[in-house]
């Protein structure tokens, strides 16, 4: 089954997914595609009902004016425009609401009445698609992917397993910065209850005897990307017969990326640093998801709520948040003061509603008094942020008790720590990540 698509003709406007994601709401599916993609391109993509122009044709890219081929209004495919004063008539263009709600409702005449587009997009059909569209493009090959725990790769291992079951191999790499209990629920999740092909590497001494006195954050993050990739050619090397490399790209990592119109913001490289001259070819089911989307999905192929809704997590992991060179006790200091500050945020229900928390343990000690005798021991730094793109982010005020209650549990449950600190500084002038 192919879904109706809405077709969003990006003109240099920044608010395109804003758009897409409104239509997606009402259940049509919705891309994004660059000004100038030519009526022929246009005609060729599946079941098109409608086309928005977004942005202004005053817009400039390298000094010249942008617009669309006018032969786009020509196609038969109705056409919208939005704060696009376009010919013949302006009066026809869409004054731009910024609630979604006001924007769905304003959008809802042209998608259904216009082009009479059916509401046939949601995660059953989009899975049930995406499982037939695999198993035509593997048929009984073998697919690999670096399964981190992060929420892109766990949900594209679910639904790969549904496709292919044991021809997708799960590599996944503990390179022993992960967060306490993580690799032990991936392997519990997917090789107890799904039942996938997994291979589960334990890493963790060999990245750690690497990372031995190693205290500049920038030496820190190549040594383990570097590492990274060292030990997943390894294992790529000992397996047979192996065509296909799925990853977890997403559609924001695909617009992101830029169109021709749209800066890019950055380049996309989800593959967690694997080598670009391994020769297999890619898989990457989520493509065409937002965020929100992947985690629906996920739900719905079976996955548990904490895997789903995971906070984002560095690739280098407690890495960069045992600062300076990594000792195994501060390591451990990391790890279980941030299991206590995930469980505390859980019990208030902050994890719904703070963006990014974690601890921090640098490298230097303090002095503290604890059962009348002097202790020398590390501070721990708790860390709570907000963002919409981790671009700038403010401090969440977490309520006094809250934090009480945090520092009462790492003093006493965290083994050589005497002190534990709030870190107010937004960004900027502080990076989320301490390192
Ligand atoms: P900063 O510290 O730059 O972090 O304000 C912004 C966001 O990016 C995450 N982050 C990373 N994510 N690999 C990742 O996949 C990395 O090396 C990395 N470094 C930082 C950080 O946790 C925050 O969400």
């Amino acid at each position: 089954m192919q879904q109706d698509m809405i077709v969003i003709l990006d003109l240099g406007s920044t608010e395109n997914t804003v758009l897409a994601r409104a239509i997606r709401a009402l259940g049509v599916y919705s891309e994004i595609y660059p000004h100038d993609i030519t009526p022929e391109e246009l005609k060729r993509l599946p079941n098109v009902k409608g086309v928005i122009l977004n942005g202004g044709k005053n817009n400039v890219i390298d000094g010249k004016e942008i617009d669309v081929d006018p032969e786009l209004y020509h196609t038969g495919i109705p056409v919208l425009a939005v704060s696009h004063p376009y010919d013949p008539d302006d009066s026809d263009a869409v004054v731009w609401p910024h609630k979604e709600s006001a924007l769905k409702e304003a959008l809802k005449p042209f998608v259904f009445d216009v082009c009479h587009a059916q509401p046939n997009w949601n995660m059953e059909n989009f899975i049930a698609d995406q499982i037939e569209l695999v198993k035509q493009q593997v048929g009984d090959k073998k697919v690999l992917l670096a399964l981190s725990g992060g929420v892109d790769s766990s949900v594209v291992a679910a639904l790969l397993i549904r496709a292919i079951g044991k021809n997708l191999v799960c590599v996944h790499v503990n390179h022993g910065l992960m967060r306490k209990g993580e690799s032990e629920s991936v392997v519990e999740v997917f090789q107890n209850q799904l039942n996938a092909n997994l291979i589960y590497v334990d890493a963790s001494d060999r990245f750690l005897d690497k990372l031995k006195g190693v205290s500049d954050p920038e030496e820190k993050r190549k040594i383990i990307g570097g590492e990274f990739i060292r030990v997943f050619e390894e294992e790529a090397g000992k397996l047979d017969g192996i065509d296909y490399l799925a990853q977890g790209t997403i559609y924001p990592d695909i617009v992101e990326s830029g169109t021709k119109t749209a800066k890019t913001v950055k380049s996309h490289h989800n593959v967690g640093g694997l080598p670009e001259d391994m020769q297999f070819a890619l898989i990457e089911p989520l493509k065409q998801l937002f965020k929100d989307e992947v985690r629906a999905c996920g739900l719905a192929l079976g996955l548990p709520e904490s895997m789903v809704y995971r906070q984002p997590f560095p690739g280098p992991g407690l890495g960069v948040r045992c600062l300076g060179a990594i000792t195994r006790e501060r390591l451990e200091a990391v790890r279980d003061s941030d299991a206590i500050l995930r469980e505390e945020f859980h019990n208030e229900g902050l994890d719904k509603c703070v963006w990014q928390y974690f601890t921090v343990v640098p490298d230097f000690q303090s002095v503290g008094v604890r059962d009348n005798a002097r202790t020398f021991e590390y501070p721990v730094i708790l860390r709570a942020v907000n963002t919409v793109d981790a671009m700038t982010a403010t401090i969440e005020e977490i309520p006094w008790p809250v934090l009480h209650k945090i520092t009462e549990r790492i003093i006493n449950e965290v083994a050589g720590v005497n002190r534990v600190c709030y870190d107010l500084t937004p960004k900027p002038t502080g990076t989320i990540e301490w390192e």
